[in-house]
Parts: structure tokens; C-alpha cells; sequence
């Protein structure tokens, strides 16, 4: 970060100088970090509209312009180039691997897929019918218990130990959510598959019979799991940040980004779509889902839709559109109905002035569920199937936090609203 230059902030008779600093690409930032100090006033910016908490090296997002770079690469690229091992590489350590550096991560990843055989007792503390998310936060949060031997976070071999259990064993975990909502009996890793399929051995495999994940579902999970990898400060991105900034563990911070994510604003929108897209049931109702969305009395929002950051269109929803038409006719599913529901959709609302006005385009979970339908995962997987790919990008952040010098414990002030200092009246004094 270099400063260039200062802003001047002049309020009450004050002036302060407070410095400007510029990134690599993307917005300059204010340090306003003397700011109380000089003038004894904070910020005020409730959902962090305007708030760079952090500066990071790993994923940049141009709101306007719908750009996503992970480490510099355009996600389209990554998309269409790489497998997820190689995205995952990538985020962690800042580089694409060379062919013996994939094998070596590769092979890491392989080794570390099996979970402790004590863990699976926990799963059988739910109920068949707890939602996947609430396990997941659960089992994920537990490993902490399990190992002991790498929590140094001050090491970087004890972090980097912790970042790949966690990869190799939340394809594990979620697989294992599924079945015991089943009540089918859980399948262990095949190191003889590469990551995505041993995935889909674990979810769809049972012993009685052989079964071959269809190559071409493959790649379209693997594209899944690279569109959603990282996304730069997101909620649950904060949230894994925030809980880190603590020092506590890496999988209870896993666990807190999980429970965030779970939120329909949030992660929970795929799920939380694909229910949207059920209760329109046909074209002829979108237009009263679309007046609902435009209610400000109604709190229905059109989910999938919308975002933050990305003010024109989100890169990874064309992605995603591409690889539910690519799902859909392996399947022979080119009619399916809510495919061609969310298509007219789109097209409504995207001609509709007040999704234009407002800058609501489809993000990444518009189209996510669907796909997911398609390939058999349950819609209350979606988002463990978001987790399971966030993984990378958490535990990357985490680690970029930790291991940077400056990091402190985040705690932020308030703009108090409450009752001023009073006394207890006698009457109420015991
Ligand atoms: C993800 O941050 C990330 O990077 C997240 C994510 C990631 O990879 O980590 O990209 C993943 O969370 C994607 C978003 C998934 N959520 C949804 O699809 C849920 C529906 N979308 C909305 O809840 C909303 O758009 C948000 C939460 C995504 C963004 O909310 P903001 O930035 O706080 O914007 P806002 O709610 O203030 O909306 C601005 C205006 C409002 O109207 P006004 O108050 O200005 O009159 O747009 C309206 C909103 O009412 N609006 C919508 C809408 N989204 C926003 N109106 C109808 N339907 C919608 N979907």
C-alpha cells in the first residue's frame, strides 16, 4: 500500500489529515484508523457499504464491470482451464501448480479425505431430518476436538496442516450429512478418484452396487465448486475473519463462516431460490412475483437476485447458466420446467425498470439450484455444497489474516441510541 496522498476532513472547527492509500487495482482507501483519536468521532457504516476491513491479495471483484480475478485469473478462465484442486491451490498459495506440484497437492488432498471414525457418533446425535447446514456447523465445528496436534496458529506448517484436513474432509462431511439424512449407510473416500468424483462416489454410491460418476456431471460440479471458491469480503468471508482475528481455531472459524452462510441473504439464497421457483410453479404467476419483489410492504425478495458488489451482472451466473444448459442435456432434462421457468424469469425481470433502476441482476445461486436439482443433490444440500467449496476461500482468508503482522482483534464501536445514565428508583431496589 503506498500513500499518495491525504483527505481532509474538516468537522466541528477540526481538520485532520488522514492518509489515502492505493491497492494494486480497484478503489482507494482512507485510513481512518486515527480518525477517533484526532477527532473523537467513528464512522458510521452498518453493513459495511463503504468499509474496507482488510487488504488482501486473493480475490478482486469489479462491481461494474463484472470482473472476478482469483489471484489475478479471470474466473471464466479458471472455469473453463482448471479443475478445483488447481483453483484451490491457486487461492491458497498464490499460483497456479506446475504438473509435480498438483500431483504432490493432489495426492495431500487424497490422503486426509477419511474423518476420524469417531466423528461419525456425532452425526448420529441428530435427527434424521436436521437441516444438512445445522449438522455441517455441528461436525465442522468438532474437528477441533479431534486434533489437537496442529492448532499452533502461529505456525504456518500447523495453519497450512489445518487448511488441507479441512479441504480433503468437507466433501467427506457433507457426503456423510446427505446419507444420514437417508438413512443410507456412509460411503468412504475412493483415493482412486479425483476429488469431484470421489464426491459423487460418497454422495450416490451405496455397497450394493458398483457406481461410475457420469464424467460429464463431474466437470460440471467441479465448475461449481470453482465458481463459488472465493468471493472477496462476504459475509461469512468477515465472519471467519472476525472469529480468527480472536485466535480461536481454524475449525471453529470454518464452522462460524458455515453458520453464517446458511443465511438466505446469504448462501441459503440457492436453497432459498429453487423453493421461489417451486412456489411460482409457472410462467404465468412471475408477474405477481415480480409486483411482490417490488412491494416495499411485502418483505418477498426475488431470490437469486441482487448482490452487494456486482452492479451489472455477475460473472459466475452466466457461468453457471452455461453449465445447467451443459447438465441438463447430458440429462436429457432441455425441457426441464423450472430451468425454463428461471429463463423467463430472468428475462421479465431484467426488463422490468425497477430491477433496472435497482441494478438487480441473477447472482451465482440463481441458477446453482437448478443445476444441483438436476445432478440429484437435495435442495437443502445447496448450500453445503457453497460450503464445501468456500472452504478454500475461508481458510485462505484466515490465513492471510493471520499471518499478517498488522492483524489485530477486530472489535468495532457503535453510534449509541439507548437510555442515558439513570438511577434505580428506590421502589425497585431489593
Ligand atoms: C451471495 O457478498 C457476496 O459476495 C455474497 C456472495 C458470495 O459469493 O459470497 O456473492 C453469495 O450471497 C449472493 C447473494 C444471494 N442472495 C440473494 O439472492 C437474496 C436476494 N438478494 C437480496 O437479499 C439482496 O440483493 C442482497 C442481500 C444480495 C444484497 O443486498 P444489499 O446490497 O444490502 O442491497 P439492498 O438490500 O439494500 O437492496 C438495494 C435495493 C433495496 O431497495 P430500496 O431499499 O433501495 O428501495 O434493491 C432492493 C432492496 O429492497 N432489492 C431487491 C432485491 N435485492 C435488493 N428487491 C427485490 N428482490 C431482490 N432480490
Amino acid at each position: 500500500m503506498n500513500t499518495q496522498r491525504n483527505a481532509t476532513l474538516t468537522v466541528d472547527g477540526k481538520t485532520v489529515e488522514l492518509p489515502v492509500y492505493s491497492g494494486s487495482i480497484g478503489p482507494d482507501v482512507i485510513d481512518i484508523r486515527q480518525l477517533y483519536a484526532k477527532t473523537g468521532m467513528f464512522t458510521f457504516d452498518p453493513g459495511f457499504v463503504s468499509t474496507a476491513a482488510c487488504k488482501s491479495e486473493i480475490t478482486y471483484i469489479d462491481g461494474d464491470a463484472g470482473v472476478l480475478l482469483y489471484r489475478g485469473y479471470p474466473i471464466e478462465q479458471l472455469a473453463h482451464h482448471c479443475d478445483f484442486l488447481e483453483v484451490a491451490y491457486l487461492i491458497l498459495r498464490g499460483e497456479l501448480p506446475n504438473a509435480e506440484q498438483k500431483q504432490e497437492f493432489d495426492t495431500l488432498v487424497k490422503r486426509h479425505t477419511m474423518v476420524h471414525e469417531q466423528l461419525i457418533r456425532f452425526y448420529t446425535g441428530f435427527r434424521r431430518d436436521a437441516h444438512p447446514m445445522a449438522v455441517l456447523v455441528g461436525v465442522v465445528g468438532a474437528l477441533s476436538a479431534f486434533y489437537h496436534d496442529a492448532m499452533d496458529i502461529s505456525d504456518q506448517y500447523h495453519r497450512d496442516v489445518s487448511a488441507f484436513r479441512l479441504i480433503a474432509k468437507m466433501p467427506t462431511i457433507v457426503a456423510m450429512a446427505y446419507k444420514y439424512g437417508r438413512g443410507e449407510p456412509f460411503m468412504y473416500p475412493r483415493n482412486d478418484l479425483t476429488y469431484t468424483a470421489n464426491f459423487m462416489h460418497m454422495m450416490f454410491a451405496t455397497p450394493c452396487e458398483k457406481y461410475e460418476p457420469n464424467p460429464v456431471l463431474v466437470r460440471a460440479l467441479d465448475r461449481i465448486f470453482i465458481l463459488h471458491a472465493d468471493h472477496e469480503q462476504n459475509a461469512s468471508t468477515s465472519t471467519v475473519r472476525l472469529a480468527g482475528s480472536s485466535g480461536a481455531n481454524p475449525f471453529a472459524c470454518i464452522s462460524s463462516g458455515i453458520a453464517c452462510l446458511w443465511g438466505p441473504a446469504h448462501g441459503g439464497a440457492n436453497e432459498a431460490c429453487l423453493n421461489m421457483l417451486e412456489e411460482i410453479g409457472d410462467v404465468s404467476r412471475v408477474g405477481e412475483y415480480i409486483r411482490r419483489a417490488k412491494d416495499k410492504n411485502d418483505p418477498f425478495k426475488l431470490m437469486g437476485f441482487g448482490h452487494r458488489v456486482y452492479k451489472n451482472f455477475d460473472p459466475r451466473a452466466k457461468l453457471m447458466r452455461e453449465t445447467c444448459h451443459e447438465v441438463l442435456n447430458e440429462l436429457g432434462l432441455h425441457d426441464d420446467r423450472l430451468f425454463k421457468l428461471a429463463i423467463q424469469l430472468e428475462k421479465i425481470a431484467l426488463e422490468d425498470d425497477y430491477f433496472v433502476e435497482k441494478k438487480l441482476y441473477p447472482n451465482v445461486d440463481f441458477y446453482s439450484g437448478i443445476v444441483q436439482r438436476a445432478l440429484g443433490i437435495p435442495t437443502q444440500l445447496f448450500t453445503g455444497i457453497f460450503a464445501l467449496a468456500r472452504t478454500v476461500g475461508w481458510i485462505a482468508q484466515w490465513n492471510e489474516m493471520i499471518g499478517d503482522p498488522e492483524q489485530k482483534i477486530g472489535r468495532p464501536r457503535q453510534l449509541f441510541t439507548g437510555a442515558q445514565k439513570r438511577d434505580v428508583p428506590p421502589m425497585a431496589r431489593r
